[in-house]
């Protein structure tokens, strides 16, 4: 597509009064990422940054920085007075600018994200073949409530007369079955000429875009409409409940392209999978399992229940027992985590290394083979291979204003309910007692033992014992 003849626009200014939320709408999130974002990532489709424009007003501040990385362009609409005064605002940008107004108008909507690249697509080819003013992008879903509602000129024609929004419907008709999806393409200039005639005298007291519609078939020009193959795309988010229905098709959308390639996922309805997330083949996912953000898990890897796993990178044949939480945290091959286990930010879990139950992980390397299987708290602390942490090791690596590193070999056995006060360095091959309180480094290959001696009374328990009175 020549992107010069082809603009998009988004209508991105609203404030979402209907979600009764601080949050913009198109900030609200589906499937890990805004509304904003799916729509912005189904644009860069069809055009370059470059020529999406983002009509923005409502915390335009907010929404400009959520988006600005996606280096789309942005049109200001500071009072929101509908949809067809949001097209006025990016008519006035190209008449203030100077910009080259392309040929043609994509319109999406911010609040319309499931919509698929294929359908984008077929909209563009069917304005062009059918050389339209206006074509608009249509379903008819079961419950058609709440939307624009598109008059065909006569039923099998791809004409359309115009569109009736749900309010302005008189009362006791139930409107058109099809749905006006918000979605559009437009000869910019059969747009441009039309917008200053909308009249806002209506039900909502707004500006409609939609009424370009019939402006235009009273000007003898062609508006058509096209059916989209799949309802759940051309769904809106105006409610929570909306947003969360939508959520739940797009995330069961994602285990189910999970699933193509060779992902075993257990009652797939129960997960919660981000859009991004990445799964080789053979890996299992049981039930009521989160996997969010930027996470990638490799293959023949078993991630068993209750387990939230957040922006981690887990190798080949890894095993995430019951419960685990990761977050920002990378797991090398053949590593077993949990049952009940805690990786936070920088915990980078070696080859076949072990991370057992009630274990707690942060900015910690622990090497390949090392072992760390129950009750311990490590963080910032660098382990070496083949090392046995006992039972309730802690690094103590905060004096109350700094962190300090706790540095431990190869081969070391620290014994149970061990505390290693930091900055501390372990030798390799050291040998630490249980129940030590560590202030000092150890060297290479010692035995450390930092306790009190036991002592031992021969017969006083005997001799101190209370008798019961009856
Ligand atoms: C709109 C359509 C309706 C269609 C529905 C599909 C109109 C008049 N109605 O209704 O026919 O069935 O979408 O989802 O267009 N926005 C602005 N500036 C404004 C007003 C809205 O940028 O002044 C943005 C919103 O942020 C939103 C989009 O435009 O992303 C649609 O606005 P919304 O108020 O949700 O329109 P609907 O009532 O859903
Ligand atoms: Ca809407």
């Amino acid at each position: 597509m020549n992107t010069t003849n082809f603009g998009i626009v988004i209508m991105a200014a609203g404030k979402g009064t209907r979600l009764k939320s601080k949050r913009p709408k198109v900030l609200h999130e589906i499937g890990g990422k805004a509304l904003l974002l799916h729509v912005i990532a189904a644009a860069r489709t069809i055009a370059e940054p470059a020529n999406i424009y983002c009509i923005i007003g409502h915390e335009a501040d907010k929404v400009r920085s959520a988006v600005a990385s996606t280096g789309v362009q942005f049109v200001l609409q500071a009072e929101q007075l509908g949809t067809g005064h949001a097209l006025q605002q990016v008519k006035s940008h190209f008449t203030s600018t100077g910009q080259t107004v392309p040929k043609h108008l994509m319109v999406l909507s911010g609040d319309v994200p499931l919509i698929r690249p294929e359908t984008l697509k077929a909209l563009v080819d069917t304005h062009l073949a059918e050389q339209a003013a206006m074509t608009i992008l249509t379903a008819v879903p079961s419950n058609p409530h709440g939307y624009g509602r598109v008059n065909r000129a006569t039923a099998d024609s791809p004409d359309v007369s115009g569109i009736t929004e749900q309010k302005d419907l008189p009362p006791g008709d139930p409107g058109s079955p099809e749905i006006n999806s918000g979605i559009y393409c437009f000869e910019t200039a059969a747009l441009f000429d039309n917008l200053a005639k909308l009249s806002n005298q209506n039900a909502s007291g707004e500006f409609y875009l939609t009424d370009v519609a019939h402006l235009l078939v009273s000007q003898g020009q062609r508006v058509v409409a096209v059916k989209a193959d799949h309802i759940d795309e051309v769904l809106g988010a105006n409610t929570i409940a909306e947003m969360m229905h939508l959520d739940a098709a797009m995330r069961l959308a994602t285990a189910r392209r999970l699933m193509a390639s060779g992902v075993t996922i257990f009652r797939p309805e129960t997960t919660v999978i981000d859009a991004e997330v990445e799964v080789g083949p053979d890996t299992t996912i049981e039930p009521y399992v989160q996997l969010l953000g930027a996470t990638r898990i490799g293959s023949d890897c078993l991630i068993r229940s209750f387990s939230v796993i957040q922006a981690s990178t887990l190798a080949d044949n890894v095993t995430v027992r019951n419960g685990c939480i990761l977050d920002t945290a990378t797991v090398a091959n053949a590593a077993i985590l949990g049952p009940y286990a805690h990786l936070r930010p920088g915990s980078d879990i070696g080859e076949q290394a072990h991370v057992g139950n009630f274990v707690e992980t942060k900015k910690v390397r622990l090497g390949k083979g090392s072992k760390a299987n129950h009750l311990t708290y490590l963080g910032d602390a660098v382990v070496g291979a083949g090392t046995n942490i006992g039972a309730g090791v802690i690094t103590a690596n905060y004096d109350g204003a700094n962190k300090h590193l706790t540095t431990i070999g190869d081969r070391v056995f620290v014994g149970s309910d061990s505390t290693l006060v930091a900055p501390i360095t372990i030798g390799d091959d050291t040998l630490i007692a249980a129940g030590s309180t560590l202030t000092d480094s150890v060297p290479a290959d010692a035995l450390a033992i930092a306790r009190t001696r036991q002592s031992t009374k021969p017969g006083w328990a005997k001799l101190h014992r209370p008798i019961k009175k009856t």
